[in-house]
C-alpha cells in the first residue's frame, strides 16, 4: 500500500528517498540508526501524529532535523478503497505544519491545509490515526499492548481496527446535535410560554373595545377630555400590543420551526439507534472468524505448550495448557504475550480482508522490533510468520534479529556515517 517516501532534513535523514515495495520489508541498522524515524515518517504523513509507548510524544518542532528550518515528508501510496496512488507532502516549520494531497501524476493538490488532508486520507485509508496506531503500527515495545489492557479497552481498541470507531464517533455527533436542537426547541417554548402570560396579563380585545367605547361616549359628555384622551391612548397601545404578541404566537417560528425541529430530532435519535446498532452487527459477524483465525495462528506457534486460545464475548482472552488448564492473560510470559498479539492482530487483520462488512483493510502491517523477549525457537517462528502473512500486503518490520534479513523479501540496511551519523541507505533485495 505504502510505495515511495522521501525526507528531508527529517531527524537524522538530510535527504533521503525509500521505495517501498509490496511483501515484507526489513529495516536494520544499530541503535540509533534511524529505523524507527523512517516509521514516524510513515505515521506523520499519514495522520499528523507520531506517537511513542509511554514516553513523551515529541512536539513536532523535534522531527526538524537540528539546525535545520523545516522538515519535508512526502509519501506515495495506494488507497485501500479505490486502488489509485496519492502522494502526500507535509512540511514541519516550528510552531506549524502544512499538508498538500495529490492525485497520482498532477502538479496541483485536490487538498491543501493539515485539517483538510488529514479528513481526505482518513476517507481514502478507510481509518482513523486510532485504528492505525492500534491495528497496523505496533510501535517499539507494543507488541503486548494488547495483552496488557483490560477487556473494555481492548474491546474498543479492536472496534477501532475493525473501521467501527468511526459509526461511534458520528453517533456522539448526533448526539450532540440532538442536544443543540432540543435547547432551541426548549428556547421557543420559553418564548411561547412567556408571550402566553404577557397575553394572559393583558385585557382581551372585547375589554379594550368595550373600555374605547366608553372612554368616547365619556368623550362627548366629560369636561375633563385631556385625562380621558390619554387612558384612550393608552388602551390603543395596549390594543396594538396585543395584535403583536398575539402574531407573535402565530408565527411560523412558533408554529412551524417548532414542528420541523421536533421531527429533525426524532430521525436524529433514530438515526443515533441505528449507528450504535451497527457496529455491534459488523462486530457479532467478524467475531467468530476473529476467534478462528487468532486460535489457528497462536497454537501453530506455541502447540507445544498450549492447546487453545479463547476469545470470549467480553474479549477476555484466555490461554488453555496442554492439560486442558486455563491460563489468564496476565500469567502469560513475556514471550507468549508477543505472540498472542501477533495472533490477535494478523487475526483482526485476515477476519476483516476475508469478511469486512465495511470496506478493506489497510493491507499494511508495521512492527517495530517484535522479535524482542522470544526465545530461539519462537525467534525462528516469528519470521517465517511474517513471510507467510497472505492476508496482509505490505510488512514493514524494524528488527536487529538476524534472522529476519534473511525472510524477508527486501531488506534497507542502514549504516550511520561520520559525525552527523547520517545513514547510508542500501537496499538489499
Ligand atoms: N531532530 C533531530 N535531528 C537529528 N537527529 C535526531 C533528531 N531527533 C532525534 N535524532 C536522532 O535520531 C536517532 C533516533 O533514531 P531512531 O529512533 O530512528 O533509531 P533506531 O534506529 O530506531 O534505533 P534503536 O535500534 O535504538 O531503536 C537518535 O540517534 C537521535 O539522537
Ligand atoms: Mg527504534
Amino acid at each position: 500500500m505504502l510505495s515511495k517516501l522521501r525526507l528531508l532534513d527529517f531527524k537524522v535523514f538530510t535527504d533521503q528517498e525509500f521505495i517501498i515495495k509490496p511483501g515484507s520489508t526489513a529495516i536494520v541498522g544499530p541503535n540509533g540508526s534511524g529505523k524507527t524515524s523512517i516509521l514516524e515518517a510513515i505515521e506523520f504523513a499519514l495522520f499528523r501524529q507520531v506517537t511513542r509507548k509511554e514516553k513523551k510524544i515529541p512536539k513536532v518542532e523535534d522531527l526538524i532535523q537540528h539546525g535545520k528550518k523545516r522538515a519535508i515528508i512526502e509519501l506515495d501510496f495506494k488507497a485501500p478503497i479505490n486502488r489509485r496512488t496519492y502522494r502526500v507532502r507535509r512540511s514541519i516549520h516550528p510552531g506549524e505544519t502544512n499538508a498538500d494531497l495529490f492525485e497520482e501524476a498532477e502538479k496541483e493538490p485536490f487538498a491543501s491545509g493539515a485539517t483538510k488532508v488529514d479528513e481526505e486520507i482518513r476517507k481514502l485509508v478507510g481509518m482513523d490515526r486510532h485504528a492505525f496506531s492500534a491495528l497496523t503500527y505496533v510501535r517499539q515495545g507494543e507488541i503486548d499492548r494488547l495483552s496488557r489492557m483490560t477487556p473494555k479497552t481492548r474491546r474498543g481498541d479492536l472496534y477501532s481496527m475493525m473501521g467501527l470507531g468511526l459509526y461511534e464517533k458520528t453517533s456522539d455527533r448526533t448526539q450532540k446535535e440532538i442536544r443543540e436542537i432540543k435547547k432551541q426547541i426548549d428556547s421557543i417554548d420559553q418564548t411561547r410560554s412567556r408571550l402566553d402570560s404577557i397575553k394572559n396579563h393583558l385585557p382581551s380585545h372585547k375589554e379594550i373595545a368595550d373600555a374605547l367605547i366608553a372612554i368616547e361616549k365619556l368623550l362627548k359628555v366629560s369636561e375633563q377630555s385631556k385625562d380621558l384622551t390619554i387612558i384612550q391612548e393608552v388602551l390603543q397601545k395596549v390594543e396594538t400590543s396585543l395584535f403583536e404578541v398575539q402574531n407573535q404566537l402565530d408565527s411560523p417560528e412558533m408554529t412551524l420551526e417548532l414542528d420541523e425541529l421536533k421531527r429533525v430530532s426524532d430521525t436524529a435519535k433514530y438515526l443515533k439507534t441505528v449507528l450504535e446498532t451497527i457496529p455491534d452487527i459488523a462486530e457479532a459477524q467478524l467475531r467468530p472468524h476473529i476467534r478462528t483465525e487468532a486460535r489457528e495462528i497462536f497454537t501453530s506457534i506455541f502447540g507445544d505448550r498450549y492447546s487453545d486460545l479463547i476469545i470470549d464475548d467480553d474479549y477476555e482472552v484466555s490461554l488453555y495448557d496442554l492439560r486442558g488448564n486455563r491460563v489468564s492473560l496476565s500469567a502469560a510470559s513475556g514471550g507468549e504475550d508477543v505472540c498472542v498479539n501477533f495472533a490477535l492482530r494478523v487475526a483482526v487483520n485476515t477476519a476483516l480482508q476475508k469478511h469486512s462488512v465495511i470496506g478493506p483493510p489497510p493491507g499494511l502491517i508495521i512492527l517495530d522490533e517484535p522479535g524482542a523477549g522470544l526465545d530461539t525457537q519462537r525467534r525462528m517462528w516469528l519470521p517465517s510468520a511474517i513471510a507467510g502473512l497472505k492476508s496482509v500486503e505490505q510488512v514493514i518490520v524494524v528488527t536487529h534479529m538476524e534472522e529476519m534479513r534473511d525472510s524477508a523479501e527486501r531488506v534497507i540496511s542502514l549504516t550511520p556515517q561520520g559525525k552527523d551519523r547520517q545513514p547510508l541507505v542500501a537496499e538489499i533485495e
